[in-house]
């Protein structure tokens, strides 16, 4: 938008009182042990990849972090400080964590379910009271519900390397269909743009504040880059095409033996498998393809002689209306998430057809900007200008200027409270565990 008053995106939806934080905190448990349910416990005892924890000690850190902000955060005594070295993930790193003396899965149920009674209490008998900042607008308990789902989606990504499959694990696929549409890229002007957010009380730390960004016009895919077109990026060899990768991601290709998406396997005709929870299907051509690392979708992007959006660039697409000068908190606006604007939320399991969900459009056009897969961006992980860390600072401060790239817009495994448009998420580029694809730009 050029000229005029900058607007920036409205409160959002509150946090509400006790008994809807009460609901909130509980969805999130139920959604948790709905995930572990179908798992045999030595397989949730056991580390599956370097990159992701046992099982079980997920479950025990979710309680863990309830116990320190919901409980002794707030001046209760809490009820289990001896747990805090344990649980603590910045003195695990995910790889060492099968090693520790765990909590059992009963243990570990155990805990969390006498935090929740304790919280619970409070909440019945204080209300989410209290005016410090910690609780003002409910931030804490935002945190702490966001907090739990964020690990879930990171249990999802274990489960899916799970070599067995399980019932209960494998959804029936009635995924919308796709309209057979494909959108054309979508050309944003130039001009001054607000970016993140002031006053949604959802928004973690690395959100805030709303500022102003000044941006060049450019021009953006509608939809997702498909596995169609990742399955062609194959077939013109463009894992063996030097010119198409960056200096250090030729090298990462080369020493990670890089051939195609993790899980992706031949079908022996020309066409293309992947196993995921433990099956072995078809790759459908028509969903956003996920499991690429950075490095990859940085050279499908060179391929299609495009380039990866900023994360600028990716927000203005999902959130502001050029024509008016508006800000929204998601690609279809202010309102609540329902099924039909965005594949949200875990009930498929799996991607749905990019252009599956016209209703959640952007005002620009771009289809899926939330939900299906986060999306890759060429932007570094860095602080927004004037954000204040709070109130948990290793949530981002630690991760500033490092080896990162952001990553937007939620996956299917992304609970709909943790997603709208200011979201920003980021990990190293060579991460392929995670459900994330991408969408390419242009200079315009
Ligand atoms: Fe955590």
């Amino acid at each position: 938008m050029s000229g005029g008053a900058l607007q920036t995106v409205g409160p959002g939806p509150g946090v509400g009182g006790a008994t809807e934080v009460a609901a909130g905190l509980e969805a999130a448990r139920c959604r948790t042990l709905a995930l572990l349910e179908p798992v045999p416990e030595p397989l949730l005892l056991r580390q599956h990849s370097e990159l992701l924890s046992p099982l079980v000690w997920d479950l025990a850190h979710i309680a863990n972090f309830e116990d320190l902000w919901l409980l002794r955060a707030l001046g209760d005594a809490g009820v289990g400080a001896g747990y805090d070295g344990l649980y603590d993930a910045f003195l695990h790193p995910r790889r060492t964590r099968g090693g520790l003396a765990m909590l059992d899965l009963a243990a570990a149920r155990g805990y969390g379910d006498r935090v929740r009674e304790r919280v619970l209490d409070l909440l019945h008998c204080d209300g989410i009271g209290g005016d410090d900042d910690l609780r003002a607008e409910g931030l804490v308990y935002a945190m702490v519900v966001q907090h739990e789902h964020q690990h879930d989606e990171t249990l999802l990504a274990a489960l899916h390397l799970l070599p067995e499959g399980y019932a209960g694990l494998v959804a029936e696929r009635l995924a919308p269909p796709s309209l057979g549409t494909t959108p054309a890229e979508r050309v944003v002007p130039g001009g001054t743009y607000a970016i993140g957010t002031s006053s949604d009380p959802w928004a973690y730390d690395n959100e805030r504040p709303a500022h102003p960004v000044e941006v060049a016009p450019y021009a953006i895919d509608a939809i997702p880059v498909t596995n169609a077109a990742w399955a062609d990026f194959l077939a013109a060899d463009g894992y063996d095409q030097r010119a198409l990768w960056s200096e250090t991601g030729w090298v990462w290709r080369h020493e990670a033996g890089l051939q195609r998406p993790l899980g992706w396997e031949p079908d022996g005709a020309g066409g293309w498998l992947r196993r995921r929870f433990g099956r072995l299907e078809a790759v459908p051509a028509d969903e956003p393809v996920q499991h690429v690392c950075w490095y990859e979708a940085d050279a499908f992007a060179r391929g299609a002689g495009r380039r990866l959006p900023t994360e600028v660039e990716w927000e203005v697409a999902a959130t502001c209306d050029p024509a008016t000068g508006a800000k929204q908190r998601h690609p279809w606006g202010d309102g609540p998430w329902r099924p039909e604007l965005a594949n949200l939320g875990a009930a498929r399991l799996g991607p749905d057809p990019v252009d599956a969900h016209p209703e959640g459009r952007s005002p620009v056009g771009c289809y899926a900007m939330e939900g299906d897969v986060w999306e890759w961006t060429s932007s570094g992980f860095d602080r927004w200008p004037g954000t204040v860390a709070f109130p948990y600072e290793e949530y981002s401060e630690v991760f500033y200027g490092g080896d990162y790239k952001v990553l937007r817009g939620g996956s299917w495994a992304t609970d709909p409270s943790v997603s709208r448009g200011t979201f920003r998420n980021w990990d190293h580029p060579i991460r392929r565990h995670i459900f994330a694809g991408l969408r390419t730009a242009r200079d315009a």
